[in-house]
């Protein structure tokens, strides 16, 4: 079989790419092992798909390269996909933080993809594994599952190593580093913390389903203010999460529980005022009960408010406002929505997404060394990257 196009993984960068290339009149092949296209965009955001962020910018992005994502998030903005969901008619509505969500299902983007696709003439072919690929005259040869086929250009949109369950593989590694790639170290991303010390690790779990609504967490230089949610393991939630990616093992993480809140002043306060109230019915206002009673067990004694010293009453509030802790690990690649590290950008051009080492191959999505923080900027990073390389494969 020969064919202008060949895109293997038919996920969001891949099918983006393929129907804009289809459209622009090139006659495009999407391979995909797994047996249905868009797995990870059927999980996504809680079954909902977080398509896209109102407030996108480059600053939302992690890379060795930060300036690499510039170039083709301005070409296909949010707008731009807000554009395309609106054609299709998809009910959507932004939740927080200018985050967009379907009203019904992670499956109108899906299904919005592929008819797209089924109208721009691609050639969609499931459950088809690519066994070697080759240079060829003009372009790129490979051994399918479906045949040989070769192509004038070839695109890698096979995604990261996260979640291995929905067809996540290393094999966009492995052909960028057959063709002369540098691939820098991945690790998980946007995943949950575990823990190990005992006495937290009890008080995790005791507390596993319980989230605290507005924490300020930090590691790195870098700060979030979400909620964080206890889990039998750890620690997950928004911010914990969002500062996973910029974590790495061994370093500690800051959490302020309750950020709105001059602790020491407060404190101060409350002992004037309530002197013969005890810390634990105190906490109990702010946390729920039960993890007031932990705190008050596992973290101070609890006793009536006089009763503490003024350098007492400012340990609480460090306590407090400055819970600092060293996760034992990350949950992995089991649970992690994203991949940090991959194909170093340094060697693709980031208007037309094409290796500076071997032309006619193009990398596009997460296999990329480009990540986005939670909120919808991983898709955008993948519906960008896969329309710039359309305009050029
Ligand atoms: P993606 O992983 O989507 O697609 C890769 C495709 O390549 C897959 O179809 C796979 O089967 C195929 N493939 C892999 N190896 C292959 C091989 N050897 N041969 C052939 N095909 C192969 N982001 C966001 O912005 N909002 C959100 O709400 C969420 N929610 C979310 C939830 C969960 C549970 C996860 C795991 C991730 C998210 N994300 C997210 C992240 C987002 O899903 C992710 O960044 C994009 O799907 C990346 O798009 P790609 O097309 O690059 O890879």
């Amino acid at each position: 079989m020969q064919t202008d196009v060949v895109v293997i993984g038919a996920g969001a960068a891949g099918l983006m790419c393929a129907f804009t290339a289809a459209a622009r009149g090139r006659r495009v092949l999407l391979i995909d092992h797994a047996n249905k296209a868009g797995k990870k965009i059927l999980m996504s955001g809680g079954g909902r798909c977080n398509f896209t962020n109102l407030y996108t910018e480059p600053a939302n992005f992690l890379s060795g390269n930060p300036h690499f994502c510039k170039s083709a998030l301005a070409r296909y903005t949010q707008w731009d996909f807000i554009e395309l969901v609106s054609r299709h008619g998809v009910p959507y509505h932004e939740k927080k933080l200018g985050q967009l969500f379907c009203d019904n299902k992670a499956s109108d983007i899906l299904a919005m993809l592929l008819d797209e696709c089924e109208q721009a003439g691609v050639d969609l072919r499931l459950e088809t594994a690519v066994q070697t690929i080759d240079k060829a005259d003009g372009g790129y040869q490979l051994l399918t599952d479906a045949g040989p086929v070769t192509c004038q250009s070839l695109v890698i949109a096979t995604g990261g190593l996260s979640i291995p369950t929905l067809g996540a593989s290393g094999f966009g590694y492995q052909v960028a580093r057959q063709f002369g790639h540098t691939v820098l170290p991945t690790r998980a991303g946007l995943v949950p913390f575990t823990i190990t010390e005992p006495q937290l690790k009890s008080m995790c779990e005791a507390l596993s389903g319980t989230s605290v609504e507005d924490c300020l967490v930090s590691c790195n230089g870098q700060t979030f203010r979400e909620n964080i949610l206890f889990t039998h393991r750890g620690l997950s939630g928004p911010a914990i999460l969002q500062v996973s990616s910029y974590w790495e093992p061994g370093d500690a993480i800051e959490i302020n529980l309750l950020p709105h809140l001059n602790l020491s002043e407060w404190l101060d306060e409350q002992c004037r005022e309530r002197p013969n109230t005890e810390l634990k019915t105190l906490l109990g206002e702010l946390f729920t009960r039960k993890m007031a009673g932990l705190l008050a067990e596992h973290w101070f004694v609890s006793k009536p408010l006089k009763q503490y010293s003024a350098n007492e009453l400012i340990e609480i509030a460090e306590q407090l406002g400055c819970w600092r802790l060293v996760p034992a690990g990350t949950e992995g690649y089991r649970t992690a929505e994203v991949t940090l590290g991959g194909v170093d950008t340094k060697e693709v051009s980031s208007k037309t997404m094409e290796s500076q080492k071997s032309p006619g191959l193009y990398f596009v999505g997460e296999v990329l060394d480009v990540t986005g923080h939670l909120g919808g900027f991983n898709f955008q990073w993948a519906w960008a990257s896969g329309y710039a390389a359309a305009q050029y494969a």
